[in-house]
C-alpha cells in the first residue's frame, strides 16, 4: 500500500452561534493497510449539508454527535485504491460516508459502486443523493401534492429545495420559492419556478407572499423556518400540508428555540405539519433514484452544484451554507475527477 497518511478534519469544539474555522482542526493521521472485506480510497468530492451543524451540537437530535477529536462526517464520492473485497476492484468509483478527509480505510460493504456513464459521480451525493431523495419523498409522500396545488418552497435555491419546485411542476402544481438574492431567484426562474420571492430583499413578507402565491399554499415545503414560516401559516389553504425539512434559521440560534407563533392556523385551515427525515425512506431509495435520473434525462430537472477545491476549504465551504454561498449542492472536491 503506498498510501499510508490521510489528512482529515476533527471537531476541536462545540461552536456556539455560528460556526467558525477555529472549531475545526486539520490533522494527519496514519492509515491502516485494508483487511478482508474493507478497501482504501481516495476522495474525490465532500459533501457539505447543514445537518452537520447538527452533528457538532450536544443535545437531543435523530443521531449522536461527533465527539471532540472526532473526524467530521459527511457523505463522500470516491475511487478505490485497494480492495481486499470481492466486489469491490481497485479503481472502482463509489459513494460512501467516510467523512472530511482525503484517504480512508473502509468497510466495503458501506460502498455502492458508481457508473459515470449514468450520471456525473458527484450527483451520488446531490440530485441523486440524499438531498434529492429528501426532495423526492418529503414532497410526494409528506406534502401529497395535488395537480393546480400551489407548492411554496423555502430555501429554493439550495440542494433540497431546488427538487422540491421541480417535483412539484412535474406533478401539475404552480411552484412558488423563496431564496436570499437576486442571482438566486434568477436562478429559481431559470429552472421553472411559477414565482418567487427574494426574501433578504423584502421588508413586508406577509405581503410578499400575497403576491407570490395570490391562491394561497397548499403545500408548504418548509427548509428554513423562522420569521418566514411565520408568514406562510397565515397563508395557507383549507387541508392544507406543512412539510418541516428543514430549520436553518434556527440551526446557530443560541438562546431558546422560537416556535411558530401560530398554529391556531391550522385549526382555521384543518391543515397537517409533519416533520420528515430522508433516512425513514432509505428502503425506497431505488425508487427515488430512478425516477429522479429518468427527469434529469428528460430535462425535466436540472440540477446546479457550487464546488469549492480542495480539503483545506471545507470548513469555510460548509460555513458558507450558513450565509448562503451556494446555489444548489455545495461540494468541496478533494481530489481529481477522472471523469471529468
Ligand atoms: N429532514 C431531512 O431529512 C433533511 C435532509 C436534507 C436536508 N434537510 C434540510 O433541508 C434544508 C436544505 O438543505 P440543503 O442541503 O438543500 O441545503 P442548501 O439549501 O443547499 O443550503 C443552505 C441554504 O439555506 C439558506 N439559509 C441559510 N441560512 C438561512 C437563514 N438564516 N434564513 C433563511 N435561509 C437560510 C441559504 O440560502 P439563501 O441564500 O436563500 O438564504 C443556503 O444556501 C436544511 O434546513 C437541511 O437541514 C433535511
Amino acid at each position: 500500500m503506498t498510501q499510508t497518511k490521510t489528512r482529515q478534519w476533527r471537531l476541536a469544539r462545540r461552536p456556539v452561534g455560528m460556526a467558525q474555522e477555529a472549531d475545526f482542526t486539520l490533522a494527519e493521521a496514519d492509515l491502516t493497510a485494508p483487511r478482508e472485506g474493507e478497501a482504501l480510497v481516495r476522495t474525490i468530492y465532500l459533501s457539505v449539508d447543514p445537518y452537520m451543524r447538527g452533528r457538532i451540537s450536544e443535545g437531543p437530535s435523530y443521531a449522536s454527535p461527533v465527539p471532540i477529536g472526532g473526524v467530521m462526517v459527511g457523505g463522500t464520492v470516491g475511487q478505490v485504491l485497494a480492495s481486499r473485497d470481492p466486489d469491490i476492484k481497485d479503481g472502482d468509483l463509489v459513494v460512501g460516508y467516510w467523512g472530511w478527509q482525503d484517504h480512508a480505510v473502509v468497510k466495503a460493504r458501506g460502498l455502492t459502486k458508481l457508473d459515470p456513464k449514468d450520471a456525473p459521480i458527484s450527483t451520488a451525493v446531490g440530485v441523486l443523493g440524499m438531498p434529492g431523495r429528501t426532495a423526492y419523498f418529503g414532497l410526494l409522500d409528506v406534502g401529497l401534492p395535488r395537480p393546480g396545488d400551489t407548492v411554496f418552497v423555502s430555501g429554493a435555491a439550495g440542494a433540497v429545495g431546488a427538487t422540491v419546485g421541480q417535483i412539484a411542476r412535474i406533478t401539475g402544481c404552480t411552484a412558488v420559492g423563496s431564496a436570499g438574492g437576486g442571482a438566486k431567484i434568477a436562478y429559481l426562474k431559470e429552472i421553472g419556478f411559477d414565482g418567487t420571492l427574494d426574501y433578504k430583499a423584502e421588508n413586508d413578507l406577509r405581503a410578499a407572499l400575497d403576491r407570490a402565491c395570490p391562491k394561497g399554499i397548499d403545500v408548504y415545503f418548509d427548509n428554513v423556518g423562522g420569521a418566514l414560516t411565520d408568514a406562510v401559516l397565515e397563508r395557507i389553504n383549507l387541508g392544507a400540508r406543512v412539510v418541516i425539512c428543514g430549520q436553518i434559521a434556527g440551526y446557530n440560534e443560541r438562546g431558546k428555540e422560537q416556535g411558530p407563533r401560530n398554529l391556531w392556523q391550522l385549526i382555521v385551515k384543518r391543515a397537517r405539519i409533519q416533520g420528515m427525515l430522508v433516512s425513514d425512506f432509505d428502503h425506497r431509495a431505488d425508487e427515488a433514484n430512478t425516477r429522479l435520473r429518468q427527469w434529469i434525462r428528460e430535462g425535466r430537472i436540472k440540477y446546479r452544484e457550487t464546488v469549492v477545491d480542495g480539503l483545506e476549504n471545507a470548513p469555510k465551504a460548509f460555513i458558507g451554507l450558513f450565509t448562503g454561498a451556494n446555489i444548489g449542492k455545495q461540494l468541496v472536491r478533494v481530489g481529481p475527477d477522472p471523469t471529468r
